[in-house]
């Protein structure tokens, strides 16, 4: 959730520092820090309270100079979001700095210890104890070998953690450690530079050659190289790999927000996820990555998804897809409930994990928890090299680029994508996919990344959003309904509202908006309804139907031609004819773009809304 940047090299370390937290930014906003060792040879520390650019505003007044240095962001676990709990904490003699991005479960008891050992904690956090520690082992019992006293520190932390370490008596040198599922550890290698980040865009403008570190595993890193090593000191040789992102992509560009930028690129987002997994020739999906021959695909009797937010959802209509296209029994698991409910699991089962980060600490617990019994596991995964990534049997990327926003867009549209051809994918092993069938449905895909393109268009050129928005939004609850395919759908377009206007929304399968949320319906709360023309359209007419008898406001995603929605919802939110099963891909970006306009109107900040993180990489 927070993220650090580190930087050993000939650059002013605070530039190079401050840069990459501005892209790690969307992990955590509380507070941010950063210790730089000056050329007078002496630590100094920048904190503020609130965004990065209050500490960028402090640097200008109070510049640091010098070539090493370590930066954080926070989200806060322990103690408030103000300056005192913010990162970098500092030891009693002010010698040494740590950065943190995890939790330390025991570290009440730490605390105490350290506290009858006679040191003063100056702020609320777990991540205090780990300085004080490491500076009690450095002093008493590791002789001054501060690679020691960082290990045995380890060794006593419990929980996840991700640390990099600076002092002042080992100025040459940063040390980054790893423990549990901390979230990432990327080290990147320069020209006689080196960099530590959480996340790859950070350091993309300046490094392609990047070496994660797993769990217990440390790094020593001089502006010469790194040398990696476990936690009893052991020393491993580690492969770094060549990232192909553009680091273009993970900027702004002329949009306003990350997440307008990630909706309207939609179309394009799309053809990457497609880019050489369809065979035109033979009419099959090519998924290499997978890993799994066919006949472990013919023997399995069960999937499981499993993940948290946006992409749990995302999961929730792979189950329509999978079980309508390959015919296998499909369960949905939010991973965090997976995790600790002793689920049945069996090496005839596929578990995959969707997680756009790869990062996402449940997620990454359930698959554990999958790979234990026998499972077979995949990760459709974005972030490319993260952990997700690296602990499966099989791999589907998004191929979707870097996602910022914390607002989760695109990324939920190529997942959708990538377990669409899973579906076939699973169907054309499984012999549940007779050519024609086949053929239908990758020419369907084909021609989605056109129909997003079209209906993003459309909507760039046009005002009815921002019009729509001006309307709404000061409205204070809104219902989303959709059925069959496009139940998930309306909960992730609640979602999507919810997170970024702070305004309640609430997301029904429509079929069951009789049993309670229809004594809801008034005036005030108006009801999004999501009615392509599928199998379902007839029952979702009369729902709108209903809604209307109660003199409720009906807003409608529908096809632009649709005459009769027309005539019955008070607006219609258009959307290109598709596939059904390709409604929901669809049927998600007008509701996206809504939830943005009116969290603009709100005077939201869309990129970075209050108390949310891009990666949960705490419990
Ligand atoms: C956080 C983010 C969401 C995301 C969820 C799961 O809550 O704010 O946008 O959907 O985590 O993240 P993952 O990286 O595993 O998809």
């Amino acid at each position: 959730m927070c993220g650090i940047v580190g930087y050993i090299g000939a650059q002013s370390a605070a530039s190079v520092v401050l840069h990459g937290l501005r892209q790690l930014e969307y992990r955590g906003y509380d507070s941010a820090g950063m210790a730089v060792i000056n050329s007078d040879g002496a630590l100094h520390v920048r904190r503020e309270a609130g965004k990065l650019i209050n500490l960028a505003q402090l640097l200008d007044q109070e510049p640091l100079q010098g070539q090493v240095g370590v930066g954080h962001t926070r989200w806060a676990t322990h103690g408030p979001p103000c300056q005192r709990n913010a990162h970098p904490h500092r030891s009693v003699d002010g010698k040494l700095v740590v950065v943190q991005n995890g939790i330390v479960e025991n570290f009440t008891e730490l605390r105490q210890q350290l506290q009858l050992d006679g040191y003063t904690f100056h702020s609320d956090t777990d991540t205090e104890v780990i300085v004080h520690l490491i500076h009690r082992y450095y002093h008493n019992g590791s002789a001054g070998n501060l690679v020691n006293a960082v290990q045995r520190t380890l060794h006593d932390l419990k929980g996840p953690s991700a640390i990099v370490v600076l002092s002042q008596d080992a100025p040459d040198q940063l040390i980054a450690a790893r423990l549990g599922n901390a979230g990432g550890v990327a080290i990147g290698q320069g020209e006689g530079e080196m960099f530590i980040a959480s996340d790859i865009p950070a350091i993309l403008r300046h490094t392609r050659q990047i070496t994660f570190l797993e769990n217990r595993q440390m790094a020593v890193i001089t502006a010469q190289g790194a040398h990696y090593m476990d936690l009893e000191g052991s020393p491993l040789a580690k492969q770094s790999i060549q990232i192909e992102w553009n680091p273009l992509a993970a900027e702004k560009g002329e949009f306003r927000h990350f997440m307008q930028k990630e909706i309207y690129e939609q179309g394009r987002s799309l053809t990457d996820t497609l880019r050489g997994r369809l065979d035109f020739q033979q009419q099959r999906v090519m998924l290499d990555s997978l890993n799994l021959t066919d006949d472990q695909l013919r023997t399995l009797d069960k999937v499981t998804i499993v993940a948290c937010g946006t992409s749990y959802y995302a999961g929730l209509v792979g189950k329509y897809l999978i079980e309508q296209v390959a015919r296998l029994p499909v369960e949905v698991d939010y991973a965090s409930e997976f995790r600790y409910r002793q689920p049945v699991v069996k090496p005839s089962h596929l578990v995959v994990a969707i997680t756009q980060s790869g990062e996402t600490v449940d997620t990454l617990a359930a698959l554990e928890e999958a790979r234990a019994h026998g499972a077979l596991t995949v990760a459709i995964v974005n972030a490319v090299g993260s952990q997700a990534a690296r602990v499966c049997d099989g791999l589907i990327y998004m191929q979707a680029g870097p996602e910022i926003g914390v607002a989760s867009t695109k990324a939920f549209t190529a997942s959708v994508t990538d377990l669409f051809l899973l579906a076939i994918y699973l169907g054309q092993a499984r012999g549940t996919l007779d050519d024609a069938r086949r053929a239908e449905l990758i020419q369907a895909v084909a021609a989605l990344p056109g129909l997003a393109g079209e209906l993003l268009e459309n909507a760039w050129q046009g005002n009815l959003y921002k019009d729509l928005a001006e309307r709404f939004y000061q409205y204070r609850n809104f219902l989303y309904l959709g059925r069959g395919i496009n139940f998930p759908i309306a909960l992730e377009g609640a979602l999507k509202l919810k997170e970024i206007s702070y305004i309640h929304a609430e997301g029904y399968a429509a079929g069951e908006m009789k049993h309670g949320p229809i004594a809801l319906i008034d005036q005030e709360m108006p009801t999004l309804v999501i009615a392509p023309r599928d199998s379902v359209y007839g029952k979702m007419i009369s729902q709108i139907e209903q809604v209307k008898a109660r003199g409720g406001l009906v807003l409608a995603v529908a096809h632009a031609a649709d005459e009769t929605i027309k005539a019955k919802a008070d607006v219609v939110l258009p959307i290109p004819i598709s596939h059904e099963l390709l409604t929901p891909i669809l049927a998600v970006m007008p509701l996206q773009i809504l939830a943005y306009e009116i969290a603009l109107r709100r005077g939201v900040d869309v990129d970075q809304p209050r108390n949310l993180a891009k990666s949960v990489t705490v419990e």
